[in-house]
């Protein structure tokens, strides 16, 4: 049975398809049409689904759609309609999203002549299953946060087996995601995509804020929450989502690309600070509830990478799983995980022990690339051999194997390496290859059975999605890679990861440190590259040294 499951709700548009309750293809529709978040509706991500599962549209049996547009509508034009007159602006815009679910989905029906089965599945349902479904355990307790979507910000659930249930909700406005994303704006960095950025300066700051923080949001006994909307606009719409009590308190928001004060640090440090504390609120309370070991996490705020760590160390969880596109995207793969599983009841037989669900390409695709382009490249009997080889001897190498990896961290598959151990590195690839900002830290990839000598409490994580600390005489081994606080958003490199597994075996093997740096093959406010050519251009536009495209290698200093 093939289930295609489609997010469009708004932003990182994705496509999915199942096929006996096992995904083929899952991809989002922003490596395609180049544009970072995408909100166009995924037809190309759609067509690489049917392609690789070898299906047409019509041999579909269900189409999943990860939204269900009347229950926001109601939801958010019930609370928009009680803050009117101020409000007036968010209902219209409520009524324009719901419109345009509406619009899109019948569109597409009509424009690829679908006339089968249509499902819409709730979007923090879409969430839960998502991560639920994905993960190895038999039963779980799952937590959804996010910004909002079918007017909800958070759901406490209960997984085993086939089933999902829902336990607790919490409706917009009172939201985590929103207060983060209000605050990542008022740092001058862009809403609904730079939260990373916001993780990432926190630690350089102090925690004077805090106690203020602290008073943005209630903490209920019963796991819930609310927001303070005296320091918020964004439940009204306005063109600032603070309050004048916000301006007047941490003065007017940093200009975008101006100078980052400690001031700026403080207030990162803050609202980091506030979003652990409220994700340790609702894990413990939803193990209260559920007893689980076990804790499946999805919604954009689980990609807070330091607050994971802090559920996985400080509740009585033993084990986490964070879903590597956790974010919107992911919803494709969960709606259509919720209709095999919760709706059909179909039993579990696979989980995600990799992300490489993306677009490949072939030989002959790469000779052709390199060829157009004239430039010179040489066929390489073992790339890992010679990836590493180029690594210890400090050059910068564009990764580009095999399929591509789901989700914003790049995973071994379309990745930039260097080598962790010299400290220059994090200056060097962040001014001369991704161009970003130099407060920003880069991730350590390493063998999985070798994490504990370098992590505290290292746990596997292949997703890139927790932050530990570096043990203290590793720091010194690892500089490159070592944020200011002495911790590592690391990945944890299991054997099934080929090639890059090898390559960083193969440098172990001349180094002795089983530990690469590992970021993103994009450049600052691009997708992660996609096609080939654009692995060249990227190449050859910055200070990355070697490039290879599968096995063909291309050395900056043989041009
Ligand atoms: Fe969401």
């Amino acid at each position: 049975m093939n289930i295609l499951g489609i997010n469009c709700f708004a932003h990182d548009t994705a496509a999915a398809l199942l096929q006996d309750g096992v995904p083929v293809a899952f991809v989002e529709q922003e490596r395609f049409n180049r544009e970072k978040h995408t909100k166009a509706f995924p037809d190309d991500a759609v067509e690489f689904c049917l392609r690789t599962g070898g299906v047409s549209l019509d041999q579909v049996d269900i189409v999943a759609f990860a939204h269900k547009a009347g229950v926001d509508y109601a939801r958010g034009a019930a609370d928009a309609l009680k803050r009117l007159p101020l409000s007036a602006k968010r209902l219209a815009a409520q009524t324009y999203i719901d419109w345009s679910l509406v619009a899109r989905q019948r569109s597409f029906l009509k424009r690829w002549g679908y006339r089968g089965k249509v499902i819409n599945v709730g979007h923090h349902q879409a969430h839960a299953a998502s991560a639920f479904y994905a993960s190895a355990f038999d039963e779980a307790a799952v937590l959804t946060l996010d910004r909002g979507g079918d007017f909800l910000s958070t759901t406490l659930s209960r997984g085993e087996g086939a089933r999902l249930d829902t336990l607790k909700e919490v409706r917009n406005p009172d939201s985590i995601g929103e207060v983060y994303t209000a605050v990542t704006q008022w740092l001058g960095f862009h809403p609904n995509a730079d939260e990373g950025k916001v993780m990432g300066l926190a630690p350089y700051g102090t925690d004077r804020y805090t106690p203020i923080f602290r008073d943005f949001i209630r903490l209920s006994p019963d796991g819930s929450f609310t927001v303070n909307l005296r320091w918020f606009r964004y439940q009204i719409e306005g063109r600032t989502p603070w309050s004048k009590r916000f301006v007047e308190r941490f003065g007017p928001p940093r200009l975008p690309e101006s100078e980052i004060t400690r001031h700026h640090e403080d207030v990162a440090f803050g609202v980091q600070a506030m979003t652990e504390e409220a994700g340790l609120h609702m894990a413990r309370a939803v193990h209260g509830m559920t007893g689980s070991k076990n804790l499946a996490l999805s919604g954009g705020v689980a990609l807070n990478s330091v607050m994971n760590a802090r559920l996985l160390a400080e509740t009585p969880f033993e084990h986490i799983f964070i879903q590597p596109a956790a974010g919107d995207a992911g919803n494709a793969l969960g709606a259509a995980l919720h209709v095999w599983h919760h709706m059909m009841g179909r039993p579990r037989r696979w989980h995600m022990d990799h992300a490489m669900f993306g677009p490949e390409y072939s030989e002959g695709d790469f000779k052709r690339t390199l060829t157009d382009r004239k430039l010179p490249f040489r066929e390489v009997a073992d790339p890992p051999a010679d990836g590493a080889e180029l690594l210890s001897r400090s050059k910068i190498v564009g990764w580009f194997q095999g399929r591509a990896e789901v989700g914003p961290r790049a995973l071994g598959a379309r990745s930039i390496l260097a080598d962790a151990r010299r400290a220059e590195m994090k200056d060097i690839v962040n001014a001369e290859v991704k161009h970003r900002e130099g407060f920003r830290p880069f991730a350590p990839s390493v063998l999985d059975e070798r994490g504990f000598e370098y992590f505290d409490g290292y746990s596997t994580n292949p997703f890139m999605l927790l932050v530990l600390p570096i043990k203290e005489d590793k720091r010194q081994v690892i500089p490159a890679v070592t944020h200011v606080d002495g911790t590592g958003r690391m990945q944890s490199v299991t054997r099934a990861n080929q090639p890059y597994y090898r390559l960083i075996e193969e440098f172990d093997h001349r180094t002795g440190v089983p530990v690469v740096l590992n970021t993103s093959f994009n450049l600052r406010g691009e997708p992660i590259v996609h096609r080939p050519e654009e692995a060249l251009t990227d190449f050859l536009n910055t200070g990355m040294d070697a490039l290879f495209l599968g096995p063909y290698l291309v050395e900056k200093d043989r041009l």
